[in-house]
């Protein structure tokens, strides 16, 4: 949450930064802003505005003479949304930009009498002034900015300039993340992630925590809190540029819809074989799966109904005791974990501040701790002891699609795996498995060809105000995520229900017109569901149904039917879900909504 950039070096710093953020734009689009230096003065100037990036620039000049600068784009926590809370603040000589929390600001600004000086509601304004005071007193950036983080608790990121050292940023961070590098035909960059500054190189460093960065046009000094110089470990991102533009879509999100056959080919196919489930390639060796007594898996929102759907599947298939865990719940809970336990985070950022903090806890329980994550280098693909990356490659859009079907996949082979070292998957049968695994590119072809039906139901569905996602057995772990979509970025209040569940209660909501998505795929509780589709049609319901079936007509059934291919009911996830992220994405833009940048969220929650 909250997008940073920082630049210093050879092109003018108003294009990269504005570039820059327009690429970060999906970690917040409340408010924006930059602040650099003139060459070789020691003014600072600031442009920031309420709105978007692109309102950014209409307040900006254009400004050539400029090499160093810094540039926030933000989703509000402290203090509302407004330009004077917008990014980058200045107290006395310092200007400074912040993704993250100071939990503790408040006793901050009593000790310090900070008062006086800030204008804004904002937490990071009194961090600026800590800064600025220790600035003051030491007459050094670097002795001033130790001595104020050593004051602070939370969670930053912090990039600064100081008046009297124009062409430099200064940069520290605790928790929220951190990528810079250096590159050798434009100077040096540092960035809340590596899409900011990929126009330039595929190379960069994860800011270690609490590491002193020194950015300047001839590159990047790094020392520790006791001044000991530390050599950054660069790691080279394995996708191009293009990856992170539309390419044409009028949404990340379609792209990202459009990409999930190939993502998904990219997850598995390194990982097979002998249409079986390896990992040499991840370093990981079966002894991790050997003498689990469980599983727990954790995670946040589309993540964790990702591992809801690899859960159902180990315990169903091998009855292997699994539990899923919403990360912000489980961090404050007394965990049941022993060191026989396996515990799965999942997290496409692989920053998420809850998901990271249960890593942690967890971790003091157990070592077979592994991560399911898409990017390299992420906090969470450091701090666990064993990471599959998904390698899905950059997810912009803020609503997750490719993302969730890459780490079902990933998954499904950890479940096959498991099931082969308990003895309890015979090896023909976890071939078949796999086997059909590598069809799922296909499946998906296939059900993106029903784009055009889909984006037909947009007239009917803009008019919503509620929607119910009903299924039974797994269609309920892949209905939850659907009523997610659909609610996250067209505003309809969506649920979904276990399908028996809904006449203890829920029922009473539907009436006339209301869209009912029935998913019936489960071959063992067809029948039921079938029923309890009937019940909500009964009442008036739209029931848009996703079946198997090669063709629906009862009109006491549903309203308009799709038809998914006859696969194995473990796969038809995958193609469900396709439905239901195009359902969502066209009811969005039907509604005139930015799907890419829902109001109130942002993507990578780096805050509780
Ligand atoms: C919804 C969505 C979020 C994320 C959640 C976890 O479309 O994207 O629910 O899934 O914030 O994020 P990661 O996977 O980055 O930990």
């Amino acid at each position: 949450m909250c997008g940073i950039i920082g630049f210093t070096g050879s092109h003018h710093v108003q294009d990269i930064l504005l570039n820059g953020l327009q690429r970060l734009e999906y970690r917040g689009y409340d408010s924006a802003g930059i602040a650099y230096f003139r060459d070789d003065s020691n003014h600072i100037s600031i442009r920031k505005t309420a709105g978007k990036v692109s309102d950014l620039r209409a307040v900006c000049d254009d400004d050539n003479e400029s090499h160093c600068g810094i540039g926030h784009t933000r989703w509000a926590t402290h203090g509302g949304v407004s330009t004077t809370n917008a990014h980058p603040h200045r107290v006395g000589r310092v200007a400074l930009i912040h993704n993250g929390i100071i939990e503790n600001y408040k006793e901050l600004i009593a000790k310090y009498n900070l008062a006086p000086q800030l204008k804004s509601q904002t937490d990071t304004e009194v961090a600026a002034a800590l800064i600025n005071k220790k600035y003051d007193e030491f007459n050094d950036p670097k002795k001033a900015l130790k001595a104020a983080v050593n004051e602070m608790e939370g969670a930053f990121a912090f990039c600064i300039l100081f008046r009297e050292d124009p062409g430099k940023i200064y940069a520290i961070r605790n928790v929220s993340p951190m990528v810079a590098t250096f590159a050798e035909n434009a100077g040096s960059f540092i960035a809340s992630d590596l899409t900011a500054f990929l126009d330039f190189t595929k190379n960069y460093f994860v800011v270690p925590e609490y590491h002193l960065l020194t950015l300047s046009n001839d590159g990047i000094e790094m020392e520790d809190l006791e001044g000991n110089t530390v050599e950054p470990e660069y790691l080279t991102v394995d996708w191009d540029v293009d990856a992170a533009e539309k390419e044409g879509y009028a949404h990340y999100m379609l792209k990202e819809i459009h990409e999930q056959p190939s993502a998904i080919e990219k997850t598995i196919a390194p990982r097979i074989k002998d249409s079986l489930p390896d990992f040499s390639v991840d370093g990981i060796d079966d002894s991790l799966f050997e003498n689990v007594s469980d599983i727990t898996v954790i995670a946040c929102g589309t993540a964790l109904y990702a591992g809801m759907v690899g859960a159902q599947m180990i315990k169903n298939r091998f009855g292997i005791p699994v539990t899923c865990a919403v990360a912000s719940e489980f961090r404050y809970e007394r965990p049941v974990l022993n060191e026989n336990s396996l515990v799965i985070v999942c997290s496409q950022s692989g920053e998420t501040i809850d998901t990271l903090a249960a890593l942690r806890l967890a971790s003091e329980y157990t070592k077979k701790t592994l991560s399911i994550v898409n990017v390299k280098g992420s906090s969470i693909a450091r701090e666990s002891n064993y990471v599959l990356y998904t390698h899905a490659g950059p997810e912009i859009a803020v609503a997750s699609t490719k993302a969730y079907t890459s780490q079902v996949a990933a998954f499904y082979l950890i479940a096959i795996k498991l099931g082969l070292v308990s003895g309890k998957a015979s090896e023909p049968r976890a071939k078949e498995f796999i086997e059909t695994l590598k069809t799922v590119p296909n499946m998906i072809k296939t059900m993106l060809g029903y784009e055009d039906r889909v984006a037909g139901l947009t007239k009917r569905m803009v008019n919503a105000t509620d929607a119910f996602f009903i299924g039974r057995g797994l269609d309920y772990q892949i209905a939850m995520e659907g009523s997610l979509k659909l609610k996250e970025i067209s505003y309809i209040h969506a649920e979904a229900y276990a399908a028996g569940e809904l006449k203890h209660g829920t029922i009473s909501l539907v009436e006339e017109g209301v869209p009912v998505i029935a998913i019936a795929s489960q071959s063992n509780v067809y029948s039921k569901v079938i029923s309890n589709i009937r019940e909500t049609e009964a009442r008036g319901a739209y029931v848009i149904l996703i079946s198997k079936d090669p063709e629906v007509t009862d009109p006491s059934i549903c309203d308009v039917h799709f038809h998914i291919p006859d696969v194995p009911d473990e796969f038809t996830v995958f193609e469900v879900i396709v439905i239901c992220q195009m359902l969502a994405y066209y009811t969005s833009t039907g509604k005139g909504i930015d799907p890419d940048k829902p109001r109130n969220l942002a993507k990578s929650v780096t805050v509780e």
